[in-house]
């Protein structure tokens, strides 16, 4: 019997071991999340596991992943006060609850965000230089009972996970503002000469004014990096929430139309919307699925070329909706296509068909993804270009 004991002891170590190691060599928080679940679920027997992050500025609990999970709960918020995870959190201890259903601490539950019904849970917080930065909990044992063991495992788990998380988060931020404060080089060199112009003696009234426009371009340009990245650093650290709901995309497709159109027609472009009948309804967060298609129809707009046009389509498919924005612009080469979604990327020469940032595309990629669909580019030089969306119904 103790022999027994032993060797099982010896086996969870060696998972604990390995499993730590694991979440030590990535820094990409989404696959570092999936990590952490699944050994969760293997260290303790559980059925399925998930975390929830607190943001301790904010005071707030915003689910992240669990195992079968639906992306579009991502981000949703977690009352502090009435959840397990708050308790866990608030009083930084590990916690078992062997029947959910007939706890009298009356907590709500989050269990249709792991598509289980919760029975048992063991939540341990996960810390990290001394501060609680989220709650991993496993759930539903599947022989028996949560013990003292699994418990220890989980903490043991949880305090490598921690680590690991706040290292991915740290590595995050860096990358990004570096990648921003790179960008910003452009527009502030070109503010300080214009600048400078004005103050010369010799500059005539014509001058001036060409120079004020010239400023007014380049710091409207600014507010709008400044906000492009605010959106992209929410959505990356997870933190931004999903609005839920069911929107009507029908309408949703005819109001980012009547903008698209107009900046259409002043470039000379024709813009033709073409909706079929029987769209499913889609749930999620209808201001950021607008704000993807704005993003996406707005390239269209500015790659495109004298007399070119722009086609936004949307037909059902099956388990979803199939939303297409074409164009007959600049188009990209086949080599770029893999990189068009990464942050601040922009195909060489792109400056002179437009102004951007090179963000907008990957505000729209993480924006579908977190809906549980997909994009997808087709693309030539000088044929145009065309993005295909899937969301699911
Ligand atoms: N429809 C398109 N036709 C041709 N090239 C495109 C198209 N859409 C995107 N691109 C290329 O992909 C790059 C990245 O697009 P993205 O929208 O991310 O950034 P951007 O338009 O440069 O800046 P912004 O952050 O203002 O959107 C663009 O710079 C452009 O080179
Ligand atoms: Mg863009």
């Amino acid at each position: 019997m103790t022999k027994k004991l032993q060797s099982n002891d010896l086996a969870r170590y060696k998972k604990l071991i390995s499993f730590s190691q694991d979440l030590a060599s990535t820094l990409d928080l989404d696959i570092l999340l999936q990590r952490i679940i699944q050994a969760a679920v293997e260290l303790t027997g559980a059925e399925a596991a998930s975390i929830l992050l607190y943001d301790e500025r904010m005071a707030q609990l915003n689910f992240q992943v669990a195992t079968n999970f639906d992306p579009k709960l991502r981000g949703i918020e977690v009352p502090v006060e009435s959840s397990i995870a708050g308790w866990i959190v608030k009083n930084r201890m590990p916690i078992i609850i062997d029947d959910t259903q007939n706890d009298d601490r009356h907590f709500v539950q989050v269990s249709q965000s792991t598509g289980t019904t919760t029975q048992s849970i063991l939540g341990v917080p996960l810390i990290s230089k001394d501060k609680v930065s989220g709650v991993l909990e496993a759930i539903n044992k599947q022989n028996g009972v949560f013990t003292a063991d699994d418990q220890e495992s989980l903490m043991t788990l949880g305090a490598h996970a921690a680590v690991a998380i706040e290292n991915s988060r740290l590595f995050q931020q860096f990358d990004l503002i570096a990648e921003f404060v790179h960008e910003l080089r452009t527009p502030l060199a070109s503010l300080r000469t214009a600048t400078h112009l004005l103050t010369h003696p010799k500059v005539t009234n014509e001058k001036r004014d060409e120079i004020s426009k010239k400023i007014e371009g380049e710091v409207v340009r600014l507010s709008n990096m400044a906000a492009d990245f605010l959106n992209i650093a929410r959505l990356e650290s997870g933190r931004d929430q999903f609005n839920l709901g069911v929107f009507n995309l029908k309408t949703l497709l005819q109001t980012v139309s009547d903008l698209i159109e107009s900046l259409a027609q002043q470039k000379g472009l024709q813009f033709e919307l073409n909706i079929e009948d029987n769209l499913p309804s889609v749930s999620g967060d209808g201001d950021k699925i607008n704000q993807a298609l704005v993003n996406l129809l707005s390239n269209a707009v500015k790659y495109n070329r004298p007399g070119g046009s722009v086609i936004l389509k949307a037909k059902p498919v099956p388990d979803g909706v199939q939303i297409i924005v074409s164009d007959t612009g600049v188009g990209i080469p086949e080599k770029y296509h893999n990189q068009l979604f990464g942050k601040f990327f922009r195909v060489p020469g792109s400056e002179k068909h437009a102004q951007g940032t090179g963000l907008g595309l990957s505000i729209v990629k993480r924006i579908i993804e977190g809906h549980g669909g997909t994009i997808q580019v087709e693309s030539q030089p000088d044929q145009g270009s065309t993005f295909t969306i899937y969301l699911p119904a």
